[in-house]
């Protein structure tokens, strides 16, 4: 499969005003493959954002130094690159970001949607279209004029997935966008990210805070002080749970409670990453116990 994103040798330093540096990222190599679900984490200040940014070019050499290369959709983003083909980027290349009120910009749901495609000139019918189309992808079908600051939180985010999905994007990034919603809401972006990924090819890269928010995707990228700390799916990543509590991360609820049990020699088997696989293994093993007494 097709990378749609190559890094390649990545570190970058943020230039102060006075000219003065800050690392952030570190010799970071990672490919994205198109049509894959990738979760970053790591902790606080680890350069997650950062790379987001400099993926979709809202960081380039103007911001700071950079040093070896990114290339998304075969295009070099961290060389020199005319307006036109950074729009493009910009455009193929959508991001959600954490706060859904910074992001609206009209004061109907249809409004805001349509803005995108209106500013790449877009037929108005095919518009109008793309905008029922992207609230039905959402689950929001039906709220074409509703305003949008009288929507929940988790419903204003999921009017700004519609409006980055306008744009037909090849890849989204969410950069912590469940962090400022209640349970539902964050309930609701997840889901909205699983239908895309089953139904699209579109690119996911969620960023995020929450450990049961990454079990889901293909593969979880561990970023610790700039540089890539732990690369590979799940499973891999989430059963190394001392691993992850080394660089101040932790692992899904279920998780550590049969990591607590195996330390205390109560449960021998693979360790569950959803609580409906934990359910089931707790199932096993009371029955087992169950059994073992009435023997
Ligand atoms: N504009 C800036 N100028 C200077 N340093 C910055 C700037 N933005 C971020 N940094 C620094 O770069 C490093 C990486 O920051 P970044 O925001 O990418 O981390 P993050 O992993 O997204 O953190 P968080 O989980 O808090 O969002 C940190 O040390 C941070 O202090
Ligand atoms: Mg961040």
């Amino acid at each position: 499969m097709e990378n749609i994103i190559e890094i390649k040798n990545l570190s970058f330093s943020y230039k102060d005003s006075e000219g003065k540096l800050h690392p952030a990222l570190h010799d970071i190599n990672l490919n994205f493959e198109r049509g894959t679900y990738t979760a970053i984490l790591g902790h606080n200040g680890s350069g997650k954002s950062t790379l987001a940014k400099l993926i979709n070019m809202v960081l380039t050499r103007e911001d700071g130094v950079i040093d070896g290369s990114i290339t998304v959709c075969g295009k070099e983003v961290t060389g020199s690159i005319s307006d036109e083909d950074a729009y493009d980027i910009q455009c193929r290349i959508g991001m959600v970001h954490q706060n859904p009120d910074n992001q609206i910009v009209a004061t109907t749901v249809e409004e805001d949607i349509a803005f995108g495609p209106e500013n790449l000139g877009v037929d108005p019918v095919e518009i109008r279209k793309t905008v029922t189309e992207m609230l039905k992808a959402v689950g929001m079908e039906g709220h074409e004029k509703s305003a949008p600051h009288r929507l929940s939180g988790g419903q204003k985010q999921r009017i700004a997935v519609a409006g980055v999905l306008a744009m037909r994007p090849e890849c989204i990034i969410f950069d912590e966008s469940t962090a400022m919603l209640d349970p539902q809401g964050r309930e609701a972006i997840m889901n909205t990210i699983d239908e895309l990924h089953k139904n699209t090819d579109v690119t996911i890269i969620t960023i995020t805070h929450y450990m049961n928010e990454a079990t889901d995707a293909d593969r979880v990228i561990v970023l610790n002080k700039g540089e890539v700390f732990m690369d590979g799916t799940p499973e891999e990543i989430f059963t190394q749970v001392d691993t992850l509590h080394s660089v101040r991360l932790d692992v899904p609820q279920v998780t550590e409670l049969f990591c607590k049990l195996k330390k205390a020699g109560a449960y021998e088997g693979e360790l569950p990453l959803h609580t409906e696989e934990g359910a089931a293994a707790l199932k096993e093993l009371l029955d087992s116990k169950r059994g073992q007494k009435c023997l």
